[in-house]
């Protein structure tokens, strides 16, 4: 059976998190990658069709061969003659921790192919050493989320905290089918912090306090609460620079037709913005972001 990891949503303080402030991150369940082993008469090699056609060598200069290689260190193991089929159905650079899920799959592929054991613990380490290939300076908590697959309050560095949804809380992801790299929104950031250091770090702090408050109202499950600091917090990355005008419409759709607040998700520029919905307003809001532009919308609850 193949392994696998979940994609990850992140509900308030991205950007923000790698300059040591607090966010929150829920795991996105139904959404995974997954990766499976078969014997190979080719000596070890990542298959990984569905991203882009590729196959991958062991001595490649590669996020996912960096992947086996440092799981298999750990184990204490060398390559093994076998084939890993790596597919995903989480879109690729859209702020849903693609990369982190794959690598996670992979790990998990390795240790159930030698009967080994890796700890959550070990295994986050090795995901995240590969998340710096992806952008130099990552927070962690794509890989924290991803690899506990629980929804966290998460401080860089800091031991992870879970957080107890009380009540279902329903969110609905929209993709605005623009991809975007997370490396080059976190470098308009730092050069923000460089450029307009009082103003980026009260936007930063702000964010930090919403962040704080959403903790709150979530284990309250007073979703009205939570979705005005979301939305506030779009407001705060639109001021990091990290929205954009397709991000910004959808926002605005959503939340006329009835969200409860609404914002980007992730490294943000392009790829899924969420909103927080009621039952009986998920579906208008729904068809409203549909009827926007957006390519893809789902809906996931978590905590029911
Ligand atoms: O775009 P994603 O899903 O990789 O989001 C990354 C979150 C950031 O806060 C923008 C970066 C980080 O390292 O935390």
């Amino acid at each position: 059976m193949a392994s696998s990891a979940a994609a990850k949503l992140i509900l308030l303080g991205e950007h923000a998190v790698v300059y040591g402030q607090p966010a929150i991150a829920v795991p996105l369940s139904s959404l995974r990658a997954y990766a499976d082993y078969s014997p190979s008469d080719r000596g070890f090699e990542i298959v990984a069709r569905d991203l882009d056609q590729r196959v991958i060598d062991f001595d490649a200069d590669d996020p996912l061969m960096a992947t086996a290689r440092l799981t298999l260190d750990q184990l204490g193991q060398v390559f093994p003659s076998i084939r890993i089929d790596v597919h995903s159905d989480i879109p690729i650079a859209s702020g849903l921790g693609s990369g982190a899920a794959i690598s996670a799959a992979i790990v998990r592929c390795l240790c159930d192919y030698f009967q080994m054991h890796l700890a959550d613990g070990i295994i986050n380490d090795i995901v995240y050493e590969v998340e710096t290939y992806h952008h130099g300076t990552p927070s962690g908590i794509d890989n924290t989320v991803v690899v506990y697959e629980k929804a966290i309050y998460f401080v860089r560095g800091e031991a992870i905290r879970p957080i107890t949804v009380r009540k279902p809380m329903r969110l609905l992801v929209a993709d605005t089918g623009q991809r975007s790299l997370t490396k080059v929104a976190v470098g308009d950031v730092k050069r923000l912090v460089e450029s307009q250091p009082q103003a980026t770090q009260d936007t930063l702090d702000r964010i930090g306090v919403l962040v704080e408050l959403a903790r709150e109202t979530m284990q309250q499950g007073n979703w009205l609460a939570l979705g005005k600091l979301m939305t506030e917090n779009h407001l705060q990355l639109q001021a990091l620079t990290v929205s954009s005008p397709e991000l910004d419409r959808l926002v605005k759709v959503a939340l006329d037709a009835g969200a409860w607040g609404a914002k980007l998700s992730g490294g943000g520029r392009g790829g899924n913005m969420i909103a927080l919905v009621s039952e009986a307003s998920s579906s208008t809001v729904r068809q409203a972001l549909q009827a926007a532009g957006a390519v893809r919308v789902f809906e996931t609850v978590m905590g029911a």
